[in-house]
């Protein structure tokens, strides 16, 4: 979430609302190395729950995650319903959400959990092992590369918009309603894509904003082994934030896309001429 800049974690003084989305992502990474992700995810957010209660902020909203939902069935996910984690990432994130209620209920903390499913939006880092698969696709995309596709393309994700994740973030900062504090939200648009439709978006979408990339109809994705670790489907209902807190995603998938591919078009244009 790369709109939050280099400001991630905000502590505010007495009376203030934090804003926590620090933590290591990725699901591969969490296999690879568990303990780091430990470290961040469950030590560096019991750290930031400590200093917001020593400190008296008044609220307390952190970045919780679909991964929670692991290998529970239904679809689309609600908040009471989970399943067991499928990483140690899913873990990290599932342990951040009881510490945050054990503070809640022990030393009085109001807290709202979110938890976001795929977040999209310009400047995410396409580079690195770890990157996501989105900013990855553009990136591989503008250099013409085929874009790999984990499994057989199927997989399916409720891919969100930052926008939508900044309008849910800051409701929670702000919402006056008691009954809406002490609480997880989904946080996502509601649908799902799955991995094959969303390579045509993309592709499509570039070409649109840079039809100097015609060719690029033509190349074709390669498929790669499923990720372990890896949900098959995911989709949110987002009826709860919808209701406690007015949550109102502005941004559909197409959306969100047509508006990252004008912006990688723009940004690559500054690149070429400067
Ligand atoms: N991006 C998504 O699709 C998604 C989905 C669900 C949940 N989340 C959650 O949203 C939050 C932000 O994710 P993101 O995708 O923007 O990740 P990101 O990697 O872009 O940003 C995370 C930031 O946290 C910092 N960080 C990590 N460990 C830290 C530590 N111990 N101390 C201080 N800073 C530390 C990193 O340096 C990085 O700047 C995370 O909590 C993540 O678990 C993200």
């Amino acid at each position: 979430m790369s709109e939050h800049g280099s400001s991630h974690c905000r502590a505010k003084c007495r009376g203030g609302s934090t804003i926590l989305i620090n933590a290591l992502g990725s699901v591969p990474r969490s296999i690879e190395d568990p303990v780091s992700t430990n470290d961040s995810n469950v030590t560096g957010f019991l750290n930031m729950l400590v200093a917001a209660r020593d400190a008296g902020v008044e609220r307390f909203i952190y970045a919780a995650s679909s991964s929670t939902y692991g290998d529970h069935p239904d679809l689309p996910k609600v908040e009471e319903r989970i399943g067991r984690p499928l990483s140690p990432y899913a873990v990290s994130k599932y342990v951040g959400e009881l510490y945050a209620d054990v503070f809640a209920r022990t030393y009085n903390l109001k807290t709202i959990g979110l938890r976001y499913f795929n977040v999209v939006g310009p400047r995410q880092d396409p580079h690195g092992a770890y990157a996501a698969v989105v900013p990855r696709w553009f990136d591989s995309l503008l250099r013409s590369q085929p874009c790999v596709i984990n499994g057989d393309g199927e997989t399916s994700r409720d891919f969100c918009y930052v926008n939508n994740v900044v309008q849910a973030n800051l409701l929670a900062a702000t919402v006056q309603d008691e009954q809406a504090i002490n609480q997880v939200y989904n946080v996502a648009f509601g649908e799902r894509t799955t991995l094959n439709a969303l390579y045509v978006l993309i592709r499509d979408e570039l070409v649109c904003a840079s039809p100097d990339l015609s060719d690029l109809v033509y190349l074709e994705p390669v498929y790669g082994p499923f990720r372990p670790g890896d949900v098959r489907h995911s989709q949110a209902d987002i009826g709860k934030a919808a209701r406690s807190l007015g949550y109102a995603p502005t941004h559909s998938v197409e959306r969100g896309i047509t508006e990252m591919a004008g912006w990688y078009a723009t940004h690559r244009d500054r690149k070429a001429a400067g």
